[in-house]
């Protein structure tokens, strides 16, 4: 089992650029398959979760071919997937096995699809719920609300879907879905969730309306052309630089080329709220690409902060474990309330936060759907497990920065689904 061992440090220093961003690398592979033509993505995330949906679409035919961060892939357009030889395996990728799902229903033939020990923990129900109404068939464990799932031959139809959790894989599950599928498929969000699908549906010019808090899409649609893709760096990997450029003394980092959706930037409003001085430099984009911006972060006084808005929630979703480790740092009671979803990600991340960061010390409590936590706190270098979730290992991490004595991580493997190099990069900007 891998470990990360972290030393306290004196501050933060440096330039850095994270890896490209995990939801667009995804999405670019998806619909990059689908189209007709050479898609070109450039910075691809090459971690264990973007390789998971790499691999699947290689297995239905699609030639794809990676040199570095560069993906070359040959798309011959939205009906030449072909039938995998075997279980289409998503690994660790709640993303990957959520959206798919809606694509695999839409297919003439039928697949297989299954996950790693965590995922096959992870509910399913909420895709294949409105995905059965589509006319999709599929079977598997606990009346199909878990993986390993079957998906078999149906011709899909359009519903109109009001998401009941704000959710961007259930949308992009129904959307994906929609592309096949005779009708409207029109999906309501209540609470606005990212948006990297209908903008890379933008992108390659697939057609679909959004008004209000609607989203529909008429299929199934024509054939589209391969477009060129640039995957912003990722603002859910910046956040744990954010943070330990904010609670680490005399810091100063800043954060290059970062995807500044604002969808997804949630986690800067708070942290600025909270005092943070974080100034954000955006950068100039070619048409359909995502904004991107990089931001300068300094060390500063956080104060406490209530976060139980539903409209933010969504937007820093990924955030919350390392927005924790900075509400230990801060003057005050910080509140979370409405994050009941943290439950259900890679790991039950409102229980693994509260125990890790409470053995570091943190008089961190959890709730049903959030956290109360008392800051500031000092916190002790001790050993504690991520228990295989690598958000909570990276967040560990740069609580390990501030922490009296070493701090010994165990189960860090996982860190690499999402952010490869993070120990390396984080080692960079350490100053002891
Ligand atoms: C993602 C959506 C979010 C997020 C996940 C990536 C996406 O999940 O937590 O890491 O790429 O659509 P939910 O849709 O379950 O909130």
């Amino acid at each position: 089992m891998k470990k990360l061992v972290v030393q306290p440090v004196k501050s933060v220093k440096g330039a850095v650029t994270v890896p490209g961003d995990k939801s667009i690398s995804h999405r670019s592979v998806m619909l990059g398959s689908l189209a007709y033509g050479t898609t070109q993505v450039e910075n691809f995330l090459t971690s264990a979760d973007c390789i998971s949906t790499m691999n699947i679409f290689k297995a239905m035919g699609v030639h794809i071919k990676q040199k570095g961060t560069h993906l070359t892939i040959q798309g011959k357009g939205l009906n030449s997937l072909k039938p995998p030889a075997k279980t289409l395996d998503a690994g660790n990728s709640g993303t990957t096995s959520r959206i798919i799902l809606g694509l695999l229903s839409g297919q003439p033939f039928a697949t297989r699809l299954t996950g790693d020990k965590y995922l096959r923990r992870r509910p399913m129900k909420r895709v294949v719920g409105p995905l059965t109404q589509m006319g999709a068939r599929i079977s598997g464990p606990a009346d199909a609300s878990l993986l390993p799932l079957k998906i078999e031959t149906r011709k899909l139809k359009g519903i109109t879907y009001r998401l009941p959790v704000a959710s961007a894989q259930v949308k992009s599950s129904l959307l994906l879905a929609g592309l096949f599928a005779v009708g409207d498929t029109t999906v309501i969000e209540p609470t606005p969730t990212r948006d990297h699908t209908e903008r890379m549906f933008s992108a390659f010019g697939i057609p679909f309306k959004r008004k209000g808090d609607a989203i529909k899409i008429h299929g199934p649609i024509k054939p589209f052309k391969a477009r060129k893709i640039k995957v912003p760096g990722d603002i859910s990997s910046a956040a744990f630089f954010i943070v330990a450029g904010l609670i680490t003394p005399n810091s100063k980092i800043l954060l290059k080329n970062i995807g500044v959706n604002p969808t997804r930037t949630g986690i800067l409003d708070v942290l600025k709220k909270m005092g943070g001085k974080i100034t954000i430099y955006p950068k100039k984009t070619g048409k359909g690409e995502e904004p991107i911006a990089d931001i300068l972060v300094q060390s500063s006084r956080l104060k406490a902060i209530t976060v139980n808005d539903e409209n933010i929630i969504p937007r820093m979703i990924d955030e919350f474990p390392i927005f924790a480790v900075a509400a230990t740092q801060a003057e005050g009671t910080t509140v979370v309330k409405k994050a009941e979803d943290l439950k259900v990600k890679e790991s039950d991340r409102i229980l693994m936060m509260a125990v890790t960061l409470k053995k570091m010390g943190a008089h961190i409590q959890p709730t049903q759907d959030g956290w109360v936590i008392k800051g500031k706190t000092s916190l002790n270098g001790c050993m504690v497990s991520s228990g295989g979730d690598h958000r909570i290992a990276m967040s560990l991490a740069v609580a390990a920065l501030v922490a009296q004595g070493s701090t010994t991580i165990l189960d860090t493997e996982n860190i690499n689904t999402s952010f490869p190099n993070f120990e390396k990069l984080l080692k960079q900007v350490a100053k002891r």
